[in-house]
């Protein structure tokens, strides 16, 4: 048996402290050796019998406790990761010049292992230019450094500044104990424009065609794209998520209204992922009033054909712009998935096609996912049975390589 990944968790002294309790225990679940590190001002919103119970270990905020164990030394090297969540400006400051005054920030210099920061405080303190050069500098180093959610703060104040989700936080943790280089800061300045979930054709008001696409992998690739520096916008149909971090949102129903919004959205964007399952056809006249069934409605279910966005956004793309099309397939009597991938990347003319098996069970409404990435130029990377930021984070790398084969 392999030991559990060893997890630092860095806890500072914000209000988000509370929902720190909830990554601790993302992280543990999933089987991580998790040690909580809260510092002085973070015990005041969370006690450390609530860290001690959760984690199965003592915690300390100070380099005086067991002091022959040298505990900032022993946990900083043992580490396969830390996180800190929430990060508080104070927190960033001090990690940015090299301060060591207490048992957390005296591990983030002995750690050798991935840094990741989820920063938490008002909008103001976010914006200073003190805490945005501190940012800088640690992102220089090579530490992840996430944008804060957008939403409400710690009264009735709302803004960007609050703690991305835990189990958004908890992805990115898991992701870097699976590839500790799967966040590099290579798509800063990069314009990522992403579909995801699944469209819905209303039949009449209460009913829709729709489809099982859960949008958990579109929002994987805005999360991880985000975490790389890029600047994502969503365009999210019918998704009962939280939104990513750092990302701006559009919502759309319909294909029709995904049709508008993508190609609305399309000119400013380097790269476009269309990662949304669109529905080929909608009911031609969506009934105004619920369809009885001794109605009289002699044919209800009359279809007409959605426009092919994919298509239309490879035709209408600019130089340089980067497409990137799904397709889940199932193989049948013509040929397998990857045959029926190769024909489609072909047909619809996109950089790269991310071709998923479907059908029992794979796939939709699940974390995990496997996939072949084929590119025009016929090369293929397959992507083994994973977490859906693993295959997000391919993808990027072979979008990132083509921007640096385009860009040079
Ligand atoms: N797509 C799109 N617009 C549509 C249908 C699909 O933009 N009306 C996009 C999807 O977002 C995906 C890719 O095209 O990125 C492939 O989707 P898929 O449903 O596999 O392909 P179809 O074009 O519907 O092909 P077929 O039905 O023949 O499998």
């Amino acid at each position: 048996m392999t030991a559990p990944p060893r997890v630092l968790l860095g806890i500072g002294g914000g209000i988000a402290a509370y929902k720190a309790c909830e990554l601790l225990r993302l992280l543990t679940e999933s089987g991580c050796d998790v040690q909580p590190l809260p510092t002085d001002s973070a015990l005041r919103f969370v006690g450390a019998a609530t860290w001690e119970a959760l984690s199965g270990h003592p915690v300390a905020t100070d380099v005086w406790t067991a002091v022959p164990d040298v505990p900032h030394v022993r946990l900083g090297r043992n580490a396969d990761l830390v996180v800190v969540a929430p990060a508080t400006a104070d927190l960033l400051a001090k990690a940015a010049h090299g301060r060591a005054d207490d048992l957390l920030t005296a591990t983030l210099l002995t750690a050798r292992c991935p840094l990741l920061y989820a920063p938490a405080m008002h909008t103001e303190m976010w914006d200073h230019p003190a805490t945005r050069d501190n940012v800088a500098t640690l992102r220089r180093r090579g530490a992840i450094v996430l944008d804060p959610a957008v939403g409400r703060l710690t009264g009735a104040d709302s803004g960007p500044g609050r703690l991305p989700e835990p189990a958004e936080i908890a992805d990115l943790a898991q992701l870097l104990l699976a590839r500790p280089d799967a966040l590099p800061r290579d798509l800063a300045g990069v314009r990522v424009l992403i579909s995801a979930g699944g469209t819905r054709e209303p039949l009449d008001p209460v009913r829709f065609f729709g489809n099982r696409s859960s949008g958990r992998q579109g929002y994987a690739l805005a999360r991880v794209a985000a975490a790389r520096g890029a600047t994502v916008s969503v365009v999210a149909a019918n998704v009962a998520l939280p939104d990513p971090a750092g990302a701006r949102m559009l919502r759309a129903g319909t294909a029709e209204q995904l049709h508008e919004a993508m190609l609305g959205a399309a000119a400013d964007a380097d790269v476009i992922v269309m990662a949304a399952a669109v529905a080929d056809f909608r009911p031609r006249d969506a009934r105004q009033h619920k369809i009885k069934k001794d109605g009289g409605d002699p044919d209800p279910v009359v279809l007409a054909r959605n426009p092919d966005i994919l298509t239309e956004l490879v035709r209408s793309r600019r130089t340089g712009q980067i497409v990137v099309g799904f397709a889940a397939e199932t193989g049948d009597a013509e040929g397998d998935v990857v045959a029926h991938g190769r024909a489609k990347l072909a047909r619809k003319g996109c950089d790269l096609l991310v071709v998923n098996a479907v059908g029992d069970g794979r796939a939709f409404e699940v974390g995990t996912n496997e996939a072949v990435i084929l590119a025009a130029d016929g090369t293929s990377v397959e992507v083994t049975h994973g977490p859906k930021a693993r295959l997000a984070a391919a993808i990027l790398d072979a979008v990132s390589a083509r921007l640096g084969e385009r860009a040079g």
